[in-house]
This record gives structure tokens, sequence and C-alpha cells, in this order.
């Protein structure tokens, strides 16, 4: 099979290095692709967002399938536009997509379908005065979120009611863009904060893991918030019957729910979940897979991802199990310093090819550039280092050995990761 991966980073990298070792494999394109990832697919300079670049090509190559990484273009209908070309496509319609793409719409669809999840109310710039006023006597801590897209800069946990009115500032004077025209502002949920992967087929949902992201940027969860500074798999909080309990009464009733709707759901759901005393609730849903999860749950992966990601675009997923190896993954992330802030580019990354002698360490480039015999950093979160193991202590030990062999002064990473999970056992 002929397959090109839409995207350039440390997520699309590792979808990349899965389906490389695809038996069914003939061709990997990845568009636009990265220094890393030319490594083990074509490179072809297409951006995420010319649509119609990427359906041209698609076409002209015969490309028997289109893995859609970001969110942005299955927002934007990249997989409407493909299967109107004759071209097959994992990710979602349009339609769908609007789970991520619209937080308002997916929480009117939860309530729809009694799906546990904050209670909340939606305002638009209309009604800010109301907004102001629901804040104003909302209890504390209180949600406030943009609707739309807005780069993981869309929410705001207020701990005073200053700040949640600050965030309805930000989305109704226009400095989130269109993704503000809209907020949501939600009650607080208290729990633990974990996540489930689950690939679709609009009919049925099957679990391609689970792990916990680190989202701020400094150890011990302080810092601005940012894409995500690592992640390990399984998470320990998910275990097979709370597992079992998320697919049961969110994912399953999503799938039937907008299938019933007319707006069936295909691709990897990222269920974003708070597991508290009553239960799992859904804190949000992302239509794609995590980054960097997805370097921590692929690495994991015995099943054959092409053979899966085929049957979920032919709806045949019933026919399908996944294999996971019994290991531990454990990712950390290196940025640049000044990330999520402002960064200089070009610093060298010294050491990075040398420490892939050892099998049970993968290394996910995001943001490099390849310079000669040189790597040099040219974006915020730059690469991440996957480490395997019989025990998460293990694999994070080897995540950490790797990295302890990289040189590069202008980067920075937390040494915290996986602090949670090792602290239950
Ligand atoms: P979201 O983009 O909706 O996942 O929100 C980003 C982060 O904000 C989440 O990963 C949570 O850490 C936090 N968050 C969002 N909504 C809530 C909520 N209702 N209660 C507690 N934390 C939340
Ligand atoms: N790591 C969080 C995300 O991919 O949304």
């Amino acid at each position: 099979m002929k397959v090109l991966v839409v995207g350039s980073g440390g997520r699309e990298h590792a979808l990349c290095a899965s389906l490389r070792r695809s038996p069914l494999l003939t061709t990997l394109f990845c568009a636009p692709g990265s220094g890393g990832i030319a490594g083990v697919a074509q490179c072809v300079a297409i951006g995420v967002d010319d649509l119609e670049g990427m359906c041209r090509f698609a076409t002209a190559e015969e490309i028997d399938l289109v893995v859609v990484g970001p969110e942005r273009p299955l927002v934007e209908g990249l997989v409407d536009r493909l299967e109107a070309a004759g071209v097959r496509a994992f990710g979602p319609r349009a339609a769908a997509a609007r789970l991520e793409g619209s937080k308002a719409f997916m929480k009117s669809f939860a309530r729809r379908h009694g799906i546990p999840t904050a209670a909340c109310r939606v305002f638009d710039a209309a009604r800010r005065h109301e907004a102001e006023a629901h804040v104003r006597n909302h209890p504390l801590p209180v949600v406030v979120k943009a609707d739309g897209l807005a780069a993981g800069k869309g929410v705001v946990v207020a701990e005073d009611t200053a700040s949640a009115l600050a965030a309805l500032d930000a989305a109704f004077e226009g400095r989130l863009g269109d993704a503000g025209a809209c907020v949501v502002v939600e009650e607080f949920l208290e729990g633990e904060e974990a996540s489930l992967f689950a690939l679709c087929d609009g009919i049925h949902a099957i679990g391609i893991g689970t792990a916990q992201d680190h989202k701020r940027a400094f150890d011990g969860d302080r810092g601005p918030n940012t894409g995500g500074m690592g992640a390990y798999s399984p998470a320990p909080i998910l275990g097979g019957a709370m597992t079992e309990r998320v697919m049961r009464e969110i994912v399953r009733p999503t799938l039937a729910g907008m299938a019933a709707e007319g707006t069936p759901f295909s691709g990897f759901l990222y269920a974003g979940l708070m597991i508290g005393a009553d239960g799992p609730r859904l804190v949000e849903f992302n239509v794609r897979f995590g980054d960097p999860e997805c370097q921590t749950v692929l690495p994991r992966l015995k099943s054959d991802l092409l053979g899966l990601l085929t049957a979920a675009t032919r709806g045949v997923l019933d026919t399908q199990e996944v294999a996971f190896a019994d290991d531990h993954a454990l990712t950390v992330v290196a940025a640049t310093r000044g990330y999520p802030g402002a960064y200089e580019k070009g610093s060298v990354v010294g050491g990075l090819p040398d420490v892939l002698d050892d099998p049970d360490v993968m290394i996910f480039h995001a943001g490099t550039r390849r310079d000669g015999d040189l790597w040099r950093a040219e974006g915020g979160r730059v690469f991440a280092v996957t480490g395997l193991g019989g025990s998460l202590a293990v694999a994070r030990a080897k995540a950490y050995a790797a990295l302890a062999r990289i040189c590069w002064p202008e980067g920075y990473y937390r040494s915290d990761i996986g602090w949670r999970a090792l602290r239950r056992t």
C-alpha cells in the first residue's frame, strides 16, 4: 500500500515509524514531514493547511490511504475533500471533527446522549454581561474555555473571579481569534486526569491504549501550560475495569450518538478524562492521537497499525484485535528554553543519533532540521525520547539515561515525568 501521513510533529514521526513496520506497506510519504521523519518516510513539501495540495498529491500518486495527524486539517474538512476525490482517508470528516473543533458542540452532544461531563453554560459575545454575572456567582475554581481550536491556549482554570473575568475578556475581545467568539463556562472537576485512545470506524470502537500527559512546562506540574512535556503508558488509574467503564459510559455512547445524528465518527478518538470518586467524566475530546501520547502508546503496539487503520476506514474494526507488549513506556519531551513562550531557533542538538543503539529507546523528532552532520533545533518542542521496560521505573530510567547523553545547553526537559504513577507503586 502507498500511504501518506499528514503532519510534521513527533506524533507523525511515531505514526510513520509504526506504519513503516507493516508488511502491507510499499511506499510511505509524509507531508510536510521533518528532518527526523525523512529517516522513515519520503517527505513532500506540502503544508498541513494546503488541503488542495494534499488532495492533488494523493490523487496524482494514487495513494491508498491518507492518515491525518493534526486536528486543524480534520476540522477544516481534509478527509471530506479526499473522499470526494476518491482517496481513502483515516480520520473524521469535518462534521464529526466538531467533537474537538467546538467545545460547545461537544458539551451539548454529551448532554443529549447522557455522557458524564462537567456541568456548563455557553455564552456568545452578545451575552457577555450574562457570562460575567454567571462567572461572578460561580463557585471557585471555575473553568473558562474558548469554543474553538486555540492551540492549547483556550482553557483557563481560574482560582479567582478576576482571572475568570480576564479569560472572558481575552475571548470576547478577539485575542483568541474566531476560537473565542463563544465561551464555555464549566464546573471544576476533581480527580486524576488520564487519557484513553480509541480507534473508531463509525460504528465500532476499540481501545488502542491509555496514557497520562504532563501539560505544565516545569517539574512539580508548575509553570505555563504546554502541548505536553511527557507521558507514560499504560495509565495505572485506567486498569481493565475502569477502561471498560470508560468504553461503556463514554466512548460507545459517543459512537452511537454520532452515528444516530448522521455524523459517524471514524479515526482516533482521544478521550481526556477526569477520574473522580464517582467515576470517569469527560473533560475533552480530541479527534486525533495525542502528542506526545502517540510517541508513548505506539511503541508498545504489537498489532499491525496499517492493518488496523485500513480496517477502520472499511468499517470492519469488529474483526480486529489490538495487542500490546506487556511493557511500560515513558516519553520525555525536550523543548527549547523559552517554550511555550518566545525562543531562539537554530541551536545545535549534539548526540542525537548516538542513543539509537539501545532497542528499548526511541527518538521522535518534532522540531529538528538536518544541517550536514548536525541536528538543529527549529521548534518549541524539539524531540521526544521514549524508553520501554518491564516496569515504568525501568522505562523511565532508559529514557532519562538516553537524554543524559544528549548535549543541548539551549534545551530543557522535565526531570519528573511519571511521578504520579511511580508514587502509586
Ligand atoms: P481541555 O483542552 O478542555 O482538555 O482543557 C485543558 C486542561 O484544563 C485539561 O487537561 C485539564 O487539566 C484542565 N481542565 C479542563 N476542564 C476542566 C474541568 N472541568 N475541571 C478541571 N480541570 C479541567
Ligand atoms: N498532549 C495533549 C494533546 O495532544 O492534546
